[in-house]
């Protein structure tokens, strides 16, 4: 199939990269130059394993390409795929600016039947007026879909070529019929739905991921205070198929690009047609006050962070990624600052891009994990790199002025930890805090 993609974020080039994979002919469009003269040398703007590899291949096999053009792609094309952001406006709803601008442009260059299919995660109603803005401009036939994007960073390509379902909401049995072949080479497990049920799906699994992470986070705090291991807890809720074992590690909250944005949204949605989500609310309000444990635990241990270097390994959202938006860590640093500790901060690949949030004379960017913890008075470990996990913590601690370690991520087991000299302060497992005086409370 010819298909032409809009927008080459992280769902766009990744949707475009693997439809050309599986044998399409597909042009990814961008309005920005120089990302697009990037794209043609083959450089990839973000940091995803395989992407790279897999987009080069296909541009080679020519399958695959780059262009600011939007009219000659669209006509060259059967499929339009709209994938470009919807970052949050200040309230929280969706900025629906770039669909608009991309649905104009589509109804000024249609000139024969097309299937716009919908991968940005718009608020629902956001299909029909889409529909509306091409129809404005246009008497070319065209149906719209909605086939929301399900993709997760750092597995990008493997969640794209390997879903776990795709849902297609149209009301146009032809729109069903083609986009059923175009996603059968990639699962069997097909829904398909009406535009406004797609559309839910895509928050409300977001939502519900969200609500797992949140409720974990929540029962971690109550096991610190009762004595008992969230990492058990979250093994033994897991096997009840009902329940699943993903989503239930317990951390520092989630952050990204998709869960801090969508659950807002939602709320926002439920909103504006009345509807008070409760329950989604707790959970963004659970998630933005579950990082601060981190200075909390810091404060026990140090009394006061005034004046003290303080380590910070992993700056990302999650490993695997350069991705820093809306990170944890940008809270817990601006906070460690504001209460005047220096940081010492070390990423394997995100440092670049955290800077350009957060950055302070009073922040040392260090170019190793080791470097990072030399002479630190406490070590918080923010993001669960693989590297992190395979230090020798004997070395760690003898590096460190203190050997206090902050697991936000509960990265170490209680046999790496047990014959180090570590103040270990872990999320929801007290039994591995080896701190007299916080001992569990006595039910
Ligand atoms: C998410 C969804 O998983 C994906 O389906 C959607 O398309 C986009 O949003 P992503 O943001 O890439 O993907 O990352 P994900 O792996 O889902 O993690 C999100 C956040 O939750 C991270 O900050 C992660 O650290 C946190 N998380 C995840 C937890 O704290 N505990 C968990 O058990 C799982």
């Amino acid at each position: 199939m010819n298909i032409t993609v809009i927008g080459t974020g992280y769902v766009g080039l990744v949707s475009g990269v693997c439809f050309s994979e599986i044998g399409n002919n597909v042009i990814c469009v961008d309005n920005n130059p120089d990302k697009v003269a990037l794209l043609r040398e083959g450089n990839v703007p973000i940091y995803e394993p395989g992407l790279k590899e897999l987009m080069n291949a296909n541009m080679k096999a020519g399958r695959l390409s780059f262009t600011e053009e939007i009219g000659e792609a669209i006509n060259r094309s059967d499929i339009i795929i709209i994938a470009v952001g919807t970052p949050s406006l200040p309230n929280g709803e969706a900025n629906l600016s770039y669909v608009e601008l991309v649905a104009k442009q589509i109804g000024s260059h249609i000139d024969s039947y097309k299937i716009i299919m919908t991968k940005s995660t718009v608020p629902v109603g956001t299909n029909d007026r889409i529909q509306e803005w091409i129809s404005s401009l246009t008497q070319h036939p065209f149906d719209m879909a909605s086939v929301p994007e399900f993709l997760r960073e750092g597995t990008a390509v493997k969640d794209t070529l390997y879903p776990d379902r795709i849902v297609i909401g149209t009301a146009s049995e032809r729109a069903v019929a083609t986009l059923k072949e175009l996603h059968q080479p990639l699962t069997d497990q097909i829904i398909t739905t009406d535009i406004r049920s797609a559309e839910m799906i895509k928050y409300a699994s977001n939502a519900f991921l969200a609500t797992k992470i949140s409720f974990i986070n929540e029962i971690s705090n109550i096991c610190e205070k009762v004595g008992a291991d969230v990492s058990r807890v979250a093994e033994g809720m897991g096997y009840d198929k009902r329940i699943g074992s993903s989503f239930l590690k317990a951390g520092i909250g989630y952050g990204g690009s998709c869960f801090p944005k969508d659950t807002q949204a939602l709320i926002q949605i439920a909103g504006n047609v009345d509807y008070d989500f409760k329950l989604l609310k707790s959970v963004v309000e659970v998630n933005k006050d579950q990082r601060f444990n981190v200075i909390r635990k810091l404060e026990e241990a140090l009394d006061v962070l005034d004046g003290k270097p303080i380590a910070v390994w992993g700056l990302a959202f999650k490993p695997d990624t350069d991705d820093v938006r809306d990170a944890p860590a940008i809270e817990i640093i601006q906070r460690l600052l504001d209460q005047g500790a220096t940081v010492k901060a070390y990423d394997p690949i995100a440092t670049e891009n955290f800077r350009k949030e957060v950055d302070s004379p009073a922040i040392t960017w260090a170019s190793s994990a080791m470097e990072a913890a030399r002479d630190a008075h406490a070590l918080c470990v923010l993001t669960e790199w693989k590297e992190f996990m395979e230090v020798d913590l004997a070395e760690l601690a003898a590096h460190m002025d203190q050997p206090i370690l902050i697991d936000g991520r509960n990265i170490y087991e209680e046999d790496q930890i047990k014959d180090t000299p570590f103040q270990y302060y872990s999320v929801g497992r007290p039994g591995l805090t080896n701190i007299d005086g916080r001992k569990p409370a006595v039910l």
